[in-house]
């Protein structure tokens, strides 16, 4: 008897790019998510199936083995923190880096400064191994609006272009961290599985070596 195996994927991005490696594995979803309201998608191969959740959630329903495997931006898997989760695999894609960003110059400040990001733990980190003591303030998105608006002195958000940063006045100030989509695995599924887990980690591992080859 096979194995069931269960991937845990968000929209966009990271579903779109991850979509060749899965096919280098030979699976194929038979559903699109953008347009399909499932969020639990076949595939060609009977035992495999794909879960479709918020980018954020990714590391929790691994680490719960609601999911055997999924794939998560190293952001994501830092401010998560990484229990119950193996990380086997870098897969080199929706590549960015998380940065400290604000107006043209660091602020001149006597008082703590305040930061605005959805990375709360990566960035009260980041800031305390600089001996800085800052206030945090938890937002959920559209960061680069907060120090227009007064509500922060500099944001911590990934960047990649700088396009976004750049059409609000803000620009890159630190780098916190390079980012990458990272495989990455439930501890008791890569021991209970671990035949149909190590097969596919191969295939996976095999295609994004080809595309690196590629791209040299
Ligand atoms: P959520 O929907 O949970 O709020 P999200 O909107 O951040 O998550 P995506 O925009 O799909 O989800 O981003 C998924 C991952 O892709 C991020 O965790 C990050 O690692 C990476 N990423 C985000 N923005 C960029 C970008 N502009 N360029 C490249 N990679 C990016
Ligand atoms: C991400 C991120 C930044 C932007 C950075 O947003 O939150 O705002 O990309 O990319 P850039 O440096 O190339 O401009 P995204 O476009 O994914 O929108 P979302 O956060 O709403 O998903």
């Amino acid at each position: 008897m096979t194995e069931h195996l269960t991937i845990a994927l968000s929209k966009g991005r990271i579903f779109k790019e991850t979509l060749p490696l899965l096919a280098h594995a030979g699976i194929v979803p038979t559903d699109d998510p953008e347009t399909s309201r499932k969020l639990i998608l076949d595939t060609n191969q009977e035992d495999v199936k794909l879960v479709i959740i918020r980018a954020t959630d990714v590391p929790t329903y691994v680490e719960y083995g609601a999911a055997d495997m999924g794939v998560a931006g190293k952001d994501v898997l830092l401010e998560h923190g990484g229990n119950g989760l193996y990380e086997p695999l870098d897969l080199q894609i929706a590549r960015c880096k998380l940065m400290v960003a604000g107006r043209e110059h660091w602020p001149e400040q006597a008082q703590r400064l305040r930061i605005a990001t959805k990375y709360v733990n990566s960035t009260r980190r980041y800031f305390a191994e600089q001996g800085l003591q800052v206030e945090i303030i938890k937002l959920y998105g559209s960061m680069e609006l907060a120090p227009l608006v007064g509500l922060s002195d500099l944001i911590v958000d990934v960047v990649d272009t700088g396009n976004t940063l750049k059409a609000n006045g803000l620009r890159p100030l630190e780098k916190i961290a390079d980012i990458s989509s990272r495989l990455v695995v439930n501890k008791a599924s890569m021991k209970r599985k671990h035949a149909r887990v190590k097969s596919f980690i191969d295939k996976v591992a095999d295609a994004v070596r080809k595309r690196q080859e590629e791209a040299a």
